[in-house]
């Protein structure tokens, strides 16, 4: 089985790729990035808390421990000609996408930037729609990693994808129409092109509304700290978990945006390798079949208060403040998600948010020097 993974060099996709290696050790996975990710974040004055090696680096270790099956190639997604020559070199099975400017506050920041993030992550999702077409591809699986940020907060409990707009519920549309920024309507226009691409040609696809994704590490990069994945905690690719953490690590004031009583969608990052490492092997159903990836729902009041008092317990001296929200949002917002599906991909217990945040401010710890360092990007 051949395997293309795009985004290995990412947060979420270099512990995928090490997932997949083990649980599929006969399978090639063709890892593709352009290393934009880490120009992004040296642009937001930041870096990663924790040290990354080169992939390179983390290819050689991976090697040593078992992972022989992992190979890299530098490349833009967004150039049709490099996607065209991936797919014409390769025989692929399965196609995991994990490549995007996955940043909102990013996305939002200028015209240059909303252009920017439109054009590198609908492009990129084009040209492997095209290509899958062009190379005979559509009866393959692509299981497309989406967000659930693209719902947006509407009144209703989210169902896993469609709304029915008759009583009967024979019509099914699809949903994703209420983000709130450039990178979310990214994500709603990959999902015009999944969706047509699959009523045209039948190309076989898995969305997955993926939430907000916390951890510092999974069972395999902590085999060895060239293994480590990357954890950035500054305004622009910091997600609220990991930034909170951060924060606390350094006795920073945890700063909840408005009231706080907002509730978002969490998984952790040990929960999103798992389910998309089975999904390799899944038998679809329906030739479109879309996932809300998510295992908790938690306001940010009850996360800054329950981190700070981790933090706390470890010694910091960490406290919470309220500051006026920089986000168009419903402060009090009461999310409610459908996730029926994919608990049923995932099968085993979800890893717990207070558990595993006590691990994450453990291993931030170790990590001060670098967040005092770039402690301005923060905020
Ligand atoms: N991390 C989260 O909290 C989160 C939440 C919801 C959805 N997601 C989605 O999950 C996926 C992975 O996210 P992540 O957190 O690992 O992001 P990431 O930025 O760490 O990883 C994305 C990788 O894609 C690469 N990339 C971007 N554009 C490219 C291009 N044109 N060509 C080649 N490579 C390119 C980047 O260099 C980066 O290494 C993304 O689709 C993101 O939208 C992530």
């Amino acid at each position: 089985m051949k395997i293309l993974l795009t985004g290995i060099d990412g947060y979420c996709g270099w512990p995928l790729a090490l997932s997949i290696s083990k649980y599929y050790p006969n399978s090639k996975i063709i890892g593709v990035d352009n290393l934009s990710r880490r120009k992004w974040v040296k642009f937001s004055n930041s870096d990663s808390a924790i040290p990354i090696k080169s992939m390179q680096k983390r290819l050689k270790t991976a090697k040593k421990f078992g992972f022989q099956n992992i190979k890299f190639i530098k490349g833009d997604l967004s150039s049709i000609s490099f996607v065209e020559r991936l797919f014409k070199n390769h025989n692929f099975d399965v196609i995991i996408h994990c490549a995007s400017q996955p940043s909102a506050p990013y996305a939002n920041s200028s015209l240059e930037k909303a252009i920017f993030t439109l054009k590198n992550n609908n492009i990129s999702l084009l040209n492997i729609l095209w290509s899958m077409k062009k190379f005979g591809k559509n009866n393959i699986k692509l299981i497309n990693t989406s967000t659930t940020g693209v719902y947006g907060q509407p009144n209703f409990k989210i169902p896993e994808g469609f709304v029915k707009i008759n009583q009967e519920g024979k019509d099914l549309l699809p949903f994703t129409n209420l983000g709130g920024s450039w990178y979310h309507i990214t994500k709603s226009n990959d999902l015009n092109n999944l969706h047509l691409a699959n009523r045209i040609w039948g190309t076989k696809i898995i969305d997955l509304r993926t939430a907000i994704v916390f951890g510092a590490s999974t069972e395999e990069t902590n085999i060895h700290s060239d293994l480590n994945t990357r954890f950035d905690f500054d305004y622009n690719f910091g997600v609220v978990i990991n930034r909170f953490c951060a924060m606390s690590a350094i006795d920073h004031e945890l700063t909840i945006y408005g009231k706080g009583q907002q509730k978002r969608p969490f998984v952790s990052l040990t929960d999103f390798v798992r389910s998309i490492t089975r999904l390799v092997s899944y038998k679809q159903i329906k030739s479109f079949e879309v996932f809300n990836q998510t295992t908790e729902l938690l306001s940010i009041k009850f996360l800054a208060n329950n981190i700070a008092k981790n933090a706390r317990e470890l010694g910091s001296k960490s406290k919470v403040k309220f500051i006026q929200n920089p986000r168009v949002e419903k402060e009090k917002h009461n999310m409610r998600m459908q996730n029926i599906n994919f608990m049923k991909i995932l099968k085993s217990k979800p890893i717990n948010f207070r558990e595993e945040s006590k691990h994450i401010i453990r291993t931030l710890i170790r990590y001060k020097a670098k967040i005092i360092k770039y402690k301005k990007a923060l905020l």
